[in-house]
């Protein structure tokens, strides 16, 4: 008796040590029940090193170095479109959040880039060229994703192209690249991680839609309807997954300060009608808080739709 009371106090020891090290941003192995205790006490330590820091006393740690291992410690999250703008910006705020994150776009030159961010953030990031129209290339992502970091918790559908284009110019190609990456991309990315989640019964696919999901814009009919797709798509996905443990979210910008909004050739449908240039726009890291607040959720909570807009251009 008095040997299994000894051990369960050291047991309880162990557990403590391995919560004060995880406090003070220090890695270390967690079991689940332990991983819900630091949750339930980030916010004490953080007020504890708050206090000791107004009272001019150092701490071993920073409050942002605890936060690396804030809401989604121990999530992984697969990026599509990481490389630049959105998909940039949610990458590092979901490692900021503690997230592991898998990065997928063509240019690996700028994933490594994202990568040295958020690894000097003591963050965790892997990178893979892929291209969101290829099945095969997609599923490789979450593969290696999963080999590296983990099963695959959260899907972020960043990859996208808009072009200011009117549909008498006859823009045929730019069409077609609107409709492969927007629509084909998102439901390839979808289709790679599906099955294991829905074999875990959790996980979370969040799609960067825009509020040319929610209207039809002049100068960007083709642009709207791959986003009407894409909502149309998620409406009924999250139907099909809501007993399943599996959430579904739709994020709709309105203008976001990214090389997006200046890759239309047709000058006549930019002219017209591309504002960005006349309010001011939002910036990615809008966007990036949007994503964290929609995984962070208890779950039984689905965040469905966040309409984010500049405040001078509603739609
Ligand atoms: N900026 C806005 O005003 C705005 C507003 C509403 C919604 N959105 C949506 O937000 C998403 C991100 O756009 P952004 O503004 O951040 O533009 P961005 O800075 O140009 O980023 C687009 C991303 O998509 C990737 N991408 C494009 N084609 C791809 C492909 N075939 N395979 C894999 N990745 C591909 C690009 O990477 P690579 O070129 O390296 O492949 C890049 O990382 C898009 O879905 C867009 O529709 C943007």
């Amino acid at each position: 008796m008095v040997s299994r009371m000894a051990n369960a106090q050291t047991a309880q020891q162990a557990s403590f040590v391995r919560l004060i090290c995880m406090a003070f941003g220090h890695s270390c192995e967690v079991n689940e029940k332990e991983q819900k205790i630091f949750k339930k006490q980030q916010a004490v330590i953080a007020s504890i090193l708050d206090y000791r820091a107004c009272l001019g006393l150092s701490s071993p740690c920073t409050w942002s170095e605890i936060k690396r291992t804030g809401p989604l410690y121990g999530r992984v999250a697969v990026v599509t479109g990481a490389s630049s703008g959105i998909g940039k910006a949610v990458a590092i705020a979901l490692a900021a959040s503690g997230a592991k994150v898998a990065l997928g776009a063509r240019r690996a030159d700028l994933l490594q880039d994202v990568i040295k961010i958020i690894q000097s953030g003591k963050g965790e990031a892997i990178g893979l060229k892929t291209d969101v129209t290829s099945m095969e290339q997609v599923k490789t992502l979450v593969q290696a994703a999963e080999s590296s970091l983990g099963p695959v918790d959260i899907l972020v559908n960043c990859a996208g192209l808009m072009y200011y284009t009117l549909m008498k110019n006859l823009h045929v190609e730019e069409w077609d690249k609107q409709i492969d990456v927007n629509c084909k991309g998102v439901t390839n990315s979808i289709g790679a991680v599906l099955d294991g989640m829905l074999k875990r019964s959790k996980g979370h696919i969040v799609n960067i839609s825009s509020d040319a999901g929610r209207r039809g814009f002049p100068g960007l009919a083709v642009y709207s309807g791959t986003k009407f797709f894409v909502e149309g798509m998620s409406q009924a996905l999250r139907q099909e997954l809501a007993s399943t443990g599996v959430r579904v979210t739709c994020i709709q910008p309105g203008d976001v300060k990214t090389p997006l909004q200046k890759m239309s050739t047709d000058t006549e449908a930019n002219q017209l009608y591309n504002g960005s240039d006349q309010v001011q726009i939002l910036e990615v890291e809008d966007i990036a808080r949007a994503v964290v607040y929609a995984v962070s959720q208890p779950s039984y909570v689905a965040i469905n739709e966040i309409l984010i807009e500049p405040r001078e251009a509603p739609v």
